[in-house]
């Protein structure tokens, strides 16, 4: 009976946070488990579903922009036309656009000319990437110096995000592709070259504190590039990336993972990770 009222709870909550405007396309596997969380905490439905959805803010709504979805189909539509036409020039200039669309590839963007270089001068070959909680960060890919034959896979909790990057991946001819998934439930387990996890640890430890050494463990990749943010969304920075080096420095030490290489950006922090 009483797992019965749990079940019914959780199909209401479930179809409740689906069903509002900024998390119809999120990974319902990842509202299940919120959901679940919620209802154990909390007095009664109502107060639960609005947890889960305040959780799903922290962890993904609060860096979307609503508007990417009125523009995803203009913006494709540019990519495809700078494709076809070869232009390097328009092409950079509508992944630009595209990647403001995200507060985390925004706050990038100014220093998209240096990451990618310097990151990638430390890593040798790369023939497959794994973008972990990717964001719109697979629109950075004509700022990656990376063959074109390199495989790029991408994952994300949002439906609109990795249907629209899997366009682009298909676009510019990529063997790989983007998919909606929880990696904190289901990570990926493939082998790359390089596994990136840009700014996603703080986010993924709010589903589960556990989550950070869980998914170190589990990565089968060469190497790891992992970074932090330096400012807060909010633009507050005292103290966040020395609170963060020190958390993660801790926690690596619990993985098959050693740091070698620490990289400073204006608004980045980033860890190279070898085994
Ligand atoms: C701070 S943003 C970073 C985005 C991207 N990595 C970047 O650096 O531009 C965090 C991203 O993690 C995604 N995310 C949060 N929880 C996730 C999960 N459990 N599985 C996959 N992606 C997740 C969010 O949708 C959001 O795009």
């Amino acid at each position: 009976m009483y797992k019965h009222t749990n079940d019914a709870q959780l199909a209401d909550l479930r179809a409740a946070v689906l069903a509002s405007s900024r998390y119809r396309t999120v990974c319902p596997q990842l509202v299940e488990v919120l959901g679940k969380q919620e209802l154990a905490k909390r007095r009664n439905l109502k107060e639960a579903i609005k947890a889960t959805k305040n959780k799903l803010h922290q962890i993904g709504g609060a860096y979307l922009d609503l508007t990417l979805a009125e523009n995803s189909a203009l913006s494709l539509a540019t990519l495809r036309e700078a494709v076809h036409a070869d232009d390097h020039i328009a092409l950079r200039a509508a992944c630009r656009q595209l990647m403001s669309y995200h507060a985390s590839t925004r706050e990038r963007l100014p220093i998209l000319d240096e990451f990618y270089t310097r990151i990638f001068a430390e890593l040798g070959p790369v023939h497959s990437v794994l973008d972990l909680a990717c964001g719109l960060n697979p629109l950075a890919l004509p700022w990656m110096p990376l063959a074109p034959t390199c495989m790029y896979y991408a994952y994300d909790i949002y439906q609109q995000i990795t249907d629209l990057l899997d366009s682009w991946l298909q676009l510019i001819g990529n063997k790989g592709s983007a998919h909606l998934c929880d990696i904190v439930q289901a990570c990926p387990t493939h082998a790359v070259d390089v596994a990136l996890l840009l700014k996603t640890l703080p986010c993924l430890e709010q589903i589960d504190k556990q989550s950070g050494p869980q998914l170190l463990s589990t990565l089968q990749a060469g190497l790891l590039v992992v970074s932090f943010p330096v400012h807060s969304l909010g633009g507050r920075s005292k103290g966040m990336s020395s609170y963060y080096e020190e958390h993660f420095r801790t926690l690596v030490e619990e993985t098959p993972w050693h740091v070698r290489r620490r990289l400073e950006f204006a608004t980045e922090l980033v860890f190279i990770l070898a085994r």
